[in-house]
């Protein structure tokens, strides 16, 4: 007996028949409109009020321009290459090869915190210095710090009003005079920043600065147990007492060429231990001064390489970039950072660097 139900050739096989083909795209096409949502949500484009780190990137191109191969913000800088000495201090603390072996490979950069690659060393009062430890297990520690001892204001959104504050006027082309003392005015939460800035000068080297996380982070011991810190670099070299910056534009680079010919630079790892009611999770605030800190060891840094051909170039300092046995607190700024990053290191990297006819990178 010949079956009717079936098609010629035998039957049909069931995931071709016409309803169930439907009922199939009809799903995949679900999913990639959820997927699609997805993405949007995380994008920003459902909320044009949500902070991207698109806007956040953009804000800082349109107060300092672009400058094509160079980082968005921290642009005039060069790159230092050392080790770590581990004193085992930290060891109690945190499983972190980093501080149980006795050396480790570092690649830094020291910069000024200004969007422009050309601005002059005196531009402002602040230096930074970041640095890539490379375990030997492959995992790396990657931070970013900055000499003040705290951060303006404690959220990205603010991070942004501040920026908007000093973005160009249409009309003039310059920023609005009022526009920041305003913006100072609505938020009480910079005031520690404030005070420590009306004391700040630009200082003659980066080798004497000392450089903070202003970030708090937790160290995790083998039973997993967590303790907040903070962390900074504190320099070993003095400054000649009374030195001033000198006149001219580009004295740091040459200073630290000239420190490090006549021998390695040093910097003690401090790490301060936060008390249970320290705030982990607001960068503007300070811890006081009493707190524990241990001396974790000794940075050492032996040569300089040009920051557009240097092993820094391509390094995202990424604070979120951790080693087991370190982790991010929920500060904010600390996601906000390590978004940023990766969209001005997309940018940076998908460029080829260019200065400007007449300039020239220093060559040391
Ligand atoms: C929401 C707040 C912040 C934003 C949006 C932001 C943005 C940026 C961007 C776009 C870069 C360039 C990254 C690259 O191209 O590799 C940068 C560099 C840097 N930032 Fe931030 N930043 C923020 C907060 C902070 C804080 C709190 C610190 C405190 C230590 C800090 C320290 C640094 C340092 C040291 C660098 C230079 C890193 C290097 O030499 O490559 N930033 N920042």
């Amino acid at each position: 007996m010949v079956d009717r139900s079936s098609p010629p050739g035998g039957p049909q096989h069931p995931s071709l028949s016409a309803p169930s083909l439907v009922l199939r795209l009809g799903g995949i096409a679900l999913v990639v409109a959820a997927l699609a949502g997805a993405f949007a949500y995380v994008h920003g484009s459902f909320d044009p009020q949500r902070l991207t780190p698109k806007a956040l990137v953009d804000v800082l191109e349109k107060n300092n321009g672009v400058h094509p191969g160079f980082r968005r913000n921290h642009a005039k800088g060069v790159c230092v290459i050392g080790y770590f000495e581990s004193s085992g201090e930290a060891r109690p603390y945190s499983v972190a090869q980093v501080f149980n072996e006795p050396r480790t490979p570092v690649v830094g950069r020291f910069a000024l915190p200004a969007g422009s690659p050309y601005a002059p060393d005196s531009a402002v009062p602040i230096r930074s210095l970041a640095l890539r430890f490379t375990q030997a297990n492959g995992q790396q520690w990657r931070t970013g710090m900055n000499s003040m001892p705290v951060f303006p204001v404690g959220t990205p959104e603010a991070f942004y009003q501040l920026q908007q504050a000093q973005s160009p006027d249409p009309a003039t082309g310059k920023p609005d005079p009022t526009k920041v003392p305003a913006f100072f005015a609505a938020h009480p939460e910079a005031v520690p920043f404030l005070t420590w800035i009306k004391t700040a000068k630009p200082s003659a080297s980066y080798a004497t600065e000392t450089y903070n996380s202003v970030n708090a982070f937790y160290l995790v011991d083998a039973s997993g147990k967590k303790q907040a810190v903070r962390w900074g670099m504190t320099p070993l070299a003095q400054d000649a007492a009374g030195a001033t910056a000198p006149e001219g534009s580009d004295f740091l680079e040459k200073d630290l060429v000239q420190r490090l010919a006549e021998g390695p630079l040093r910097f003690q790892l401090n790490i301060t231990l936060a008390n249970a009611d320290d705030p982990v999770n607001d960068a503007s605030k300070a811890w006081p001064a009493d707190r524990k800190v241990l001396n974790a060891g000794t940075l050492v840094l032996e040569k300089t390489q040009p920051q557009l051909s240097g092993e820094c170039r391509d390094i995202n300092y990424d604070p979120l970039v951790l080693p087991a046995g370190i982790q991010g607190s929920d500060d904010p700024l600390l996601a906000a950072r390590s978004a940023g990053y990766a969209d001005s290191y997309l940018r940076r990297t998908s460029e080829v660097s260019q200065l400007p006819t007449g300039k020239k990178e220093a060559r040391p």
